[in-house]
């Protein structure tokens, strides 16, 4: 599946913006491989982005979807009058907590009929008949696992790759399932754990992800045995992403710390603590996409004010050495990184 690269480094898909058609096109362009990112956007939206990318680029990339969870019953009233104040202050209400399927069935006949070399998903497995009819449609299938037995139950369903996910990772965690009761849901697998806990279960080839933000640690997934690294932060403030402006300033800051919350959306993503983190995590319920939904409002106005107390500003641990300039730079210095690194250190195993 990257067997073929030049540069063992794939662009994660991040949803929200920061994925760009130029961002993916870049990558391909350096030698890597990009994944666009389908969570969010429209059916129609997305088939935009994937013409604007083969615009751009005659080069393989991938595409990402969220697998659509199951609907919580929590009550989410107590969670609207906890988030009033904080619409409030930016001049707008709370959004309405729906529950969707991130239009995924029309997403999945969109990348079946486009024929995208890569197609991988996050947040679950999807049913083996629509796995089946991505490979009739030449696909590979990546699935994002977090721990074994996530993926046995990947390898079973017809995966073709897993994307290994440690808990240093940026963004949400691929969990199959975020019932707060599931032990599965608990296991926090830092990437190399996680990389040989998978590796002793599957034979499927891994790319890892989690806190990768220099050419040593790319080098190091690869000796650890994954046959990529996955790196979403190190690209947040390439040239040709679409992170907002607010969330640029802030993680070039590099001033907080990181930390897992579900304040924003309903499930566990890691971001820059701020204030709306602080002061929400605790109350917040198991419900996504309906807190992606109620809090949108005020993410979006907090952004246009500039202010990040009240943005989503995802990102890795490692953020605070992530850069910024063309994602061809970066990838490029990833290289060089990964070469010395690996020639530094070939003697010393004799
Ligand atoms: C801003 C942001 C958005 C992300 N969105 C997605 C997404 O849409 N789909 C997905 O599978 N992973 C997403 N991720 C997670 C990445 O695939 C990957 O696991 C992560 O970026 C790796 O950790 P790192 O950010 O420290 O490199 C996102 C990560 C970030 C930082």
């Amino acid at each position: 599946m990257f067997d073929s690269l030049r540069v063992p480094v794939i662009v994660a898909p991040m949803a929200g913006g920061p994925s760009t058609p130029a961002l993916v096109a870049e990558a391909a362009r350096a030698g890597a491989f990009g994944f666009l990112a389908g969570g969010y956007l429209s059916a129609a939206s997305l088939a935009g982005q994937i013409d604007r990318t083969r615009e751009l680029t005659g080069e393989r990339f991938g595409v990402n979807l969220f697998v659509p969870g199951v609907r919580s019953t929590a009550d989410l009233r107590p969670y609207t009058e906890r988030l009033r104040p904080d619409a409030q202050r930016y001049g707008v209400e709370p959004g309405s907590p729906k529950w969707d399927d991130d239009a995924y069935s029309a997403k999945l006949d969109l990348l079946v009929a486009r024929r995208i070399p890569v197609v991988s998903f996050t947040f679950g497995v999807p049913v083996a008949a629509d796995i089946e009819r991505l490979h009739e449609a030449g696909s590979a299938v990546l699935i994002t696992v977090t721990g074994p037995e996530e993926a046995r139950q990947a390898t079973e369903a017809g995966a073709d790759g897993l994307c290994v996910q440690g808990f240093e990772a940026g963004g949400h965690r691929g969990l199959f399932t975020d019932d707060p009761a599931d032990p599965a849901g608990g296991q926090l697998h830092g990437l190399l754990a996680a990389l040989r806990l998978v590796g002793a279960v599957t034979d499927l080839p891994l790319v890892a992800a989690g806190g990768l933000v220099h050419g040593a640690d790319v080098a190091a997934v690869l000796v650890a045995g994954a046959v990529a690294a996955q790196l979403g932060t190190a690209f947040l403030r390439a040239d040709e992403a679409g992170t907002h402006e607010t969330q640029r300033r802030a993680l070039a800051a590099a001033g907080r710390p990181t930390a897992f919350t579900r304040a924003f959306s309903g499930r566990p993503a890691r971001g820059l603590v701020n204030r709306f983190l602080l002061e929400h995590s605790a109350e917040a319920p198991a419900a996504y996409p309906q807190l992606h939904h109620m809090s949108k409002p005020i993410r979006a106005a907090a952004g246009e004010a500039g202010d990040p107390e009240a943005m989503s500003i995802w990102a890795g641990q490692t953020y605070p050495l992530a850069g910024d300039g063309p994602a061809a730079a970066i990838i490029g210095r990833l290289r060089e990184q990964a070469r010395l690194a690996l020639g530094k250190n070939a003697h010393r195993f004799g």
